[in-house]
């Protein structure tokens, strides 16, 4: 958990000329969504394009929520479709960037022709309303164009992060039941080649789900083709009409699953409407985002994580937005690419990670010197705990102390933004996330439930943009985000402090995932890699906080006796995570012990190794089962 460190009492204003040019001037949409929640998200409702009209704006049947029952649309159109009639069918929708510096730009005309043309690939290859197709690409446009054909034609995407390893696209793939599975030869990430096929391979070796593998040519690789299973992605969509019906969904009816880290070794499937899920994401984006028509939008979030859908995806494209999409990494060729993009494209909302801004402060600023980055008008930050050092930073250096910050906290779960500031009227506190959403309802609750200033932050009414259970598991949905308290509010696994004036202060995760550079690991996860060692007895995994990356992973592990505990046996301990689970699960730091702390029931202390990890007094250890283990903590 990250502390009360964060906590700073110094606000500040946004500019007055950000303040007057804002298309929130009062607390009035607030206020009127106060007391009438429904009724605001029916008029949010209203700003989308249906089939027809819903009868029913809420059944609430807790935890199992209804949003617009009877309504029928199509994300896709409501992305594309409905702006073909009007002058933003000429408007860029994305400016593409590739790593090596290639170029690529899309009208929204021109994605709503390439989207028709993918869904028109997938329904030949026989995907039907109700099959889930699984995606494992890189930040290129086909991500994006291959979700919303998905969305086009309903069937369910579930977008696997490019960097997890063969056997966590495995994992999500059988759990997802996926038929098609949509990859890329190879990904181009920090000078070099990913091959995405050759995991790719291996992910669904023998899996008798996936009837069809279709593969982007991205980085024209030399990859196998497996004559009956694998299709070349171009070949397919280039040779197919240019128009798709499309099909007309229930509100209620899935757009997408996506997977999350929980506390079990199992990560979660969770389910998000079509319907409600786009109301969040189209409303969330126009009002944190102050969506102006020539804004320049840039989040630099992936696909694979919830970020990426929302805020890259079905958000901005939802609200006929011009995007930035980059696929490569901050570094390179040089340590100056995020400004140069930012420079060259005339970007004025950048939305980006608390782990990328502490990266870029790291750097230093020599790297801001000579591009123009006047055209910024907004900052934005997600995914974990923003610390004042770092918001000062990106205020100043970046937005030129011009612009204000949105530090916006949700998740994977609440599938839209939920906390935020809005500068235009609430000032900024740096390490603060500000206050509900219109329309949303939260609180900061004790154990049973009492409205506390320090304690477990909980949504307590439904919103439409809330998940609608994990994939499969619905003892597990229930017993995750609502036994609490009783099924009454939804618990966000998050502690936070809300001060004097209702403002929320993120404290960190109550449960056992650790936020690495903004992405959820389960400790369990990384556990269960490590013991897949034939060395590792046992492992314990905890978080420690990190410069850069807000929390880093640190490992304890026992080894077999006999096996010498030699710094290349953390280097094998380190490539099984990454080749379990992927690179972003790799401990930072790992000590081997010849005993792990636990309670007399056999729960492992985590607290305690962490208290040992950062330096400090073993404290309580009265529940610990043998207390010589402390000593024998980092026995060699
Ligand atoms: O702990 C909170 C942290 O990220 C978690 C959600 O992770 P995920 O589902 O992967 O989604 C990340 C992007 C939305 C939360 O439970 N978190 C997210 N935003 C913030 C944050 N912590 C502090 N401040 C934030 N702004």
């Amino acid at each position: 958990m990250v502390s009360s460190f964060l906590v700073e009492s110094q606000s500040v204003p946004a500019s007055q000329k950000y303040v007057q040019e804002s298309n929130i001037k009062n607390y009035a949409l607030h206020e009127y969504a106060g007391k009438n929640r429904i009724a605001f998200w029916e008029a949010c409702a209203e700003q989308l394009s249906w089939n027809k009209k819903w009868h029913t704006v809420l059944e609430w049947n807790s935890p199992f929520a209804k949003w617009f029952d009877g309504g029928k649309l199509n994300a896709s159109v409501n992305c594309l479709d409905r702006f073909m009639n009007t002058p933003l069918k000429d408007k860029v929708a994305l400016y593409f960037e590739g790593e090596r510096g290639d170029q690529q730009s899309y009208t929204y005309e021109q994605l709503y022709l390439k989207v028709n043309k993918i869904a028109n690939a997938l329904k030949s290859i026989g995907v039907k309303k109700g099959d889930c197709v699984a995606l494992y690409l890189p930040m290129i446009p086909e991500a994006i164009a291959s979700m919303l054909a998905c969305a086009r034609i309903g069937a369910v995407h579930t977008v696997i992060f490019a960097g997890f390893s063969s056997e966590s696209l495995r994992d999500r793939v059988l759990d997802a039941n996926a038929k098609i599975l949509i990859t890329a030869d190879g990904g181009i990430r920090k000078g070099k080649i990913t091959e995405l096929k050759k995991i790719a391979d291996k992910a669904v070796e023998g899996l008798t789900c996936i009837e069809k593998v279709l593969v982007v040519d991205r980085s024209n690789q030399n990859v196998t083709m497996d004559s009956d299973r694998d299709v070349w992605f171009e070949d397919l969509v280039e040779k197919q009409e240019p128009y798709c019906k499309p099909e007309v969904m229930e509100a209620e009816d899935p757009l997408f699953i996506l997977y999350t880290s929980g506390t079990t070794g199992k990560p979660k499937g969770i389910v998000h409407s079509t319907g409600g899920y786009l109301v969040g994401a189209n409303t969330s984006t126009k009002i944190v985002f102050d969506v102006k028509p020539k804004d320049i939008f840039w989040c630099t979030a992936d696909v694979g994580w919830i970020t990426g859908h929302t805020y890259v995806v079905y958000g901005p494209l939802s609200n006929g937005m011009t995007q930035v999409v980059y696929e490569g990494s901050f570094d390179q060729p040089g340590k100056d690419r995020i400004w140069d993009i930012i420079d060259k494209y005339k970007v004025t909302t950048l939305y980006t990670a608390p782990t990328a801004i502490r990266l870029f402060m790291k750097w230093g600023e020599k790297y801001l010197e000579g591009k123009d980055l006047s055209s910024l008008r907004l900052l934005g930050s997600v995914g974990e705990p923003l610390n004042p050092e770092a918001w000062h930073w990106y205020h100043t250096q970046v937005g030129q102390k011009r612009c204000p910050i949105v530090d916006t906290w949700w998740q994977t779960e609440t599938g839209s933004i939920i906390l935020s500031t809005i500068p235009s009227i609430m000032d900024m506190k740096p390490g603060c996330v500000g206050k509900p959403l219109p329309g949303i309802e939260a609180e900061v609750f004790d154990d049973l439930g009492n409205p506390v200033s320090k304690g477990y932050v909980s949504i307590l009414s439904p919103w439409p943009s809330m998940l609608r259970g994990i994939h499969g598991d619905n003892r597990r949905f229930i017993q995750t985000y609502w036994n609490k308290w009783g099924g009454r509010y939804y618990l966000a696994g998050d502690s936070a402090f809300k001060d004097e004036n209702g403002d929320y202060w993120i404290e960190g995760r109550i449960d056992d995932t650790i936020n690495v550079s903004a992405h959820r690991i389960g400790t369990m996860e990384v556990e269960s890699a490590l013991v897949e060692h034939e060395a590792v007895v046992e492992a314990a995994v905890i978080g420690i906080p990190d410069k850069v990356t807000g929390q880093a992973i640190c490992a304890f592990v026992v080894l077999k006796d006999g096996v010498a505990s030699a710094e290349m046996m953390k280097d094998s301990l380190k490539e099984i995570v990454a080749d379990k689970i992927g690179k972003i699960a790799k401990p930072k730091a790992i000590f081997f012990v010849q005993e792990l702390p636990k309670t007399r029931s056999g729960k492992i202390m985590r607290r305690l190794l962490k208290n040992i990890a950062l330096g400090q007094k073993p404290g309580d250890t009265t529940t610990l089962e043998n207390e010589a283990v402390i000593q024998g903590l980092f026995q060699k």
